[in-house]
C-alpha cells in the first residue's frame, strides 16, 4: 500500500514536470511550480518517514539509501535553479533545459526506489510506522526552510557541471 502510494506520487511528480515542457499545460509556470512543490514535498518524506526505517535493513537497502540521498541532492539543487529560471522567465530555454535535466534524474532515480526501496518497505515497515507514513503521505507539509540533507553537497556528480555552468551564468 505504502508503494502504490509513492508511486503514485512519482507519476503525478513526472507528469507535473512534462506538462511544462510539451503537452497542454506546456509552459505554465504555475503547474510547474506545483510540481516543484509536490517533488520537495515527496524527497521530505521519504528522507524523514521512510529512509530511516530502511537505513537499518539489511544490504543492498542499507547501502542503496546513501545513493538516493546523493540524488536527491543533486535533485534539490536543480529545483533551486528552476525555481529561480521560472520567476524571472516563464518558459524560457533555460528552464527547458534545467527541466530535461530534471527528468533525466529522476527517471533512474525513481526507478531504483521503485524496484528496491519501495518493494521493501511494503514488508519492512512496521504497521504503525506504515500508519505514520500514510499519514504524513495524505496531509503533512513540507516545513517551511527544510532542505535535504545532500542539497548542495552534490557538485560531484557528473550533473553538477550543469549546475555549476547554471550558478556561473547567474553570478
Ligand atoms: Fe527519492
Ligand atoms: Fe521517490
Amino acid at each position: 500500500m505504502t508503494r502504490a502510494a509513492l508511486e503514485r506520487e512519482h507519476r503525478e511528480i513526472d507528469a507535473g514536470i512534462e506538462s511544462f515542457t510539451s503537452g497542454s499545460r506546456a509552459g505554465d509556470a504555475l503547474s510547474l511550480s506545483g510540481a516543484i512543490q509536490a517533488l520537495r514535498r515527496h524527497i521530505y518524506l521519504e528522507e524523514e518517514f521512510l529512509f530511516p526505517s530502511l537505513r537499518e535493513g539489511a544490504q543492498p537497502l542499507s547501502a542503496a539509501v546513501p545513493v538516493m540521498l546523493r540524488e536527491h541532492g543533486q535533485v534539490w539543487d536543480v529545483l533551486d535553479l528552476l525555481e529561480r529560471e521560472i520567476v524571472t522567465a516563464s518558459r524560457g530555454e533555460t528552464a527547458l533545459t534545467l527541466c530535461r535535466q530534471l527528468m533525466g534524474m529522476l527517471s533512474p532515480h525513481h526507478l531504483k526506489e521503485e524496484e528496491v526501496l519501495y518493494a521493501a518497505a511494503d514488508e519492512l515497515l512496521t504497521r504503525p510506522a506504515e500508519v505514520r507514513l500514510r499519514g504524513f503521505l495524505a496531509y503533512a507539509r513540507l516545513p517551511a526552510g527544510w532542505a535535504c540533507e545532500m542539497a548542495q553537497q552534490s557538485h560531484s556528480h557528473p550533473h553538477a557541471s550543469a549546475v555549476r555552468l547554471f550558478h556561473s551564468r547567474d553570478c
